[in-house]
């Protein structure tokens, strides 16, 4: 060290024993001291994250579509997916308004729909914007007595940036003030085109409350899904979307998320942005404990150290070392990078000025 540093100290470089000195410098010293210098890899836990690895096509199997629900607020996306599953969420909600994401499974004719139900557009912002693939299909919610609304537009917009495929449903028709050629006529601005009108989307009028039209719907689905083709390898290490989380007071942080490939299983070491943890339970979207959970599979996990985000990518990992080391990191090379470098690649107002 001492060698080193009056080496340097000749040189015009006033250094101590802790400085750094950029690596093409080092390496040239080494040189001078027949010694060869490797720069150490640095995980870039960013690049990491947003990489795509390639797949191989023969581990590839069919998994469930993923259908996010959108639309205006009010116009009855929870109710249609009450109606979908026979269930009653929506009085179950603080003033019929939803506020956090929910994920169901149902069953349609022993094929398996994943659907997100969404709220305002907040949490779901972070989600689209980071999770492109994080959902297949929107179902687009208007209701026929209201027609095309502010959030009807930022929904399609939404869709269209992740670029995915748009069903429109046309719910409410069994209102009386019902209008159904004036809300495709509205949406005829937003390139959304009934078949019948010569367009390529799906356009399918329902009622939550009478459940006409719902079976038509879910055909519709899985028609669309048919096309796509959507696969994923369950044979590897589970990455995939938090869909939300939350501080609970007796089980600590718990993060519903969206198993996008792979496995996820109890006892999996996982980081997930700047949290990390090993899933110590695990629930479906039936609130049933489970001990696994494949591609397209939404679940809740405990085991978590702190709340993640919305949107935040998750990926189970080989030990607690390692799913440590890449939450340090992504604290470390700051969180804003990565909203920055992603918001850069799918800016929705690059879309809006386009
Ligand atoms: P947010 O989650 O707050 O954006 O609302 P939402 O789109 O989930 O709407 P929600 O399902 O909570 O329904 C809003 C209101 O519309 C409720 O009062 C429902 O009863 C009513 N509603 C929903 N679907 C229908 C329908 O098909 N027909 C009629 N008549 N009313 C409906
Ligand atoms: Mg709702």
């Amino acid at each position: 060290v001492t060698a080193l540093i009056k080496k340097l100290f000749l040189a015009g470089k006033m250094v101590n024993v802790n400085s750094e000195l950029p690596f093409d410098e080092a390496s040239e010293i080494a040189l001078e001291y027949n010694c060869i210098a490797e720069e150490e890899e640095k995980v870039d836990v960013i690049e990491e994250l947003l990489k795509e690895d390639e797949e191989d096509e023969k581990d590839m199997v069919p998994r469930p579509p993923v259908v996010c629900v959108m639309g205006h607020v009010d116009h009855g996306k929870t109710s249609l997916l009450d109606a979908i599953r026979q269930t009653k969420v929506t009085s179950g909600e603080a003033g019929g308004i939803t506020q956090a994401i929910g994920a169901s499974v149902v069953d349609v004719n022993g094929q398996t729909i994943t659907f997100l139900d969404t709220p305002g557009h907040e949490a779901f912002t972070a989600m689209r914007m980071r999770g492109a693939q994080s959902t297949d299909i929107a179902i687009l919610v208007v209701a026929a007595d209201d027609g095309v609304m502010p959030q009807t537009i930022e929904a399609i917009n939404h869709a269209k940036a992740a670029g995915i495929e748009i069903i429109v449903a046309i719910n409410k028709i069994d209102k009386e003030s019902a209008n159904i050629e004036r809300v495709k006529q509205e949406l005829t601005e937003y390139e959304l085109i009934p078949e019948d009108w010569g367009g390529s989307t799906i356009f399918c009028p329902v009622s939550a409350h009478t459940k006409e039209g719902i079976d038509n719907l879910l055909e519709m689905i899985l028609l669309t899904a048919d096309v796509l083709e959507l696969k994923a390898n369950p044979n590897r290490k589970a990455r995939g979307i938090v869909i939300e989380a939350e501080l609970d007071k007796g089980r600590g942080p718990v993060a519903t998320m969206l198993v996008q490939k792979g496995t996820l299983h109890v006892g999996d070491y996982i980081a997930v942005g700047a949290s990390h943890g090993k899933v110590r339970a695990m629930t479906n979207s039936r609130g049933e404990r489970v001990t696994e959970a494949l591609p397209s599979t939404p679940v809740q996990i405990q085991g978590l150290n702190t709340v993640p985000d919305a949107g935040e990518i998750f990926m189970a990992v080989d030990n607690e070392k390692e799913a440590r080391t890449i939450s340090e990191t992504y604290i470390s090379q700051g969180k804003e990078k990565l909203l920055a470098d992603t918001k850069q690649r799918m800016s929705l107002d690059d879309l809006y000025s386009q």
